[in-house]
């Protein structure tokens, strides 16, 4: 896939409004550390669409915050830094006003300071549009807490992705560990847990189950199986 600049909200909007009944969109939703991301990221390229990483950018404007000195408390000032940030996702990179920003914004810090920012209304609404021009031909894959819920709401394809939370934090801490990170498996697992009540008990777009969505819970699959069942409901829903 080329690289997707994420442009002004004007053209945004345009673009919007053009593709939104045609193409086709997967939306998959469910907590951190829950694999949707590399299971999404699967999808995509099986189908040869697009993906978009909705926390990313959560978590580049927890980045640029933390860097200007704004606070993740101040939801205005967010929502007005969001729309000067000049992103570009370039496969498995993530460049902010043209710097390699791909590790630090996948860290555990960032991950936290997303979670944080993530409550505030003013800057989801500054985002839904960016978000939405991710929609091109031939289709997208997008991971989140509201792709299904909200950003793509009239998705056909919808999944709820999980795994118990013992079985994220052994994930994450393998991940962690395999990085060459210092990490204690219980801290891990408590900073989930407290992620996952920061994410679903926010008044804006908490993380649901949407209704039409396939539930899907890979505490027992691998990530083959996780990929071949959203590609099976991506099948039956098309
Ligand atoms: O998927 P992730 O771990 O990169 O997401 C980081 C945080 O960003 C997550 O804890 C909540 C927030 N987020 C959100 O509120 N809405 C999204 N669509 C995606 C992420």
């Amino acid at each position: 896939m080329s690289p997707i600049p994420v442009i002004g909200t004007a053209t945004a909007m345009k673009t919007k409004r053009r593709e939104r009944i045609t193409i086709p969109v997967i939306a998959i939703d469910g907590p951190s550390a829950s694999g949707k991301g590399t299971v999404a990221q699967r999808v995509a390229r099986q189908l040869g669409f697009h993906y978009l990483d909705s926390g990313a950018l959560y978590r580049i404007v927890a980045l640029a915050a933390e860097r200007g000195g704004i606070e993740w408390s101040d939801g205005d000032s967010l929502a007005a830094l969001a729309t000067t940030l000049q992103i570009v996702f370039e496969g498995d990179e993530i460049f902010l006003h043209g710097e390699n920003v791909s590790t630090v914004v996948r860290s555990e810090a960032m991950g936290k300071g997303a979670s944080e920012v993530a409550v505030h209304q003013a800057l989801r609404s500054q985002l839904l549009n960016v978000q939405q021009v991710f929609r091109r031909e031939p289709g997208l894959v997008a991971d989140g807490r509201d792709m299904g819920s909200v950003v793509f709401k009239d998705a056909e394809t919808k999944v709820f992705l999980t795994a118990n939370s013992h079985v994220r934090a052994e994930r994450r801490y393998k991940q962690l560990i395999g990085k060459g990170n210092h990490a204690i498996l219980a801290h891990v697992l408590a900073d989930i847990e407290a992620r996952d009540a920061r994410d679903k008990s926010r008044a804006s777009a908490p993380l649901i189950q949407c209704d039409d969505a396939l539930f899907l819970d890979t505490s027992q699959l691998t990530i083959d199986e996780a990929v071949e069942k959203v590609l099976q409901h991506y099948r039956h829903t098309n």
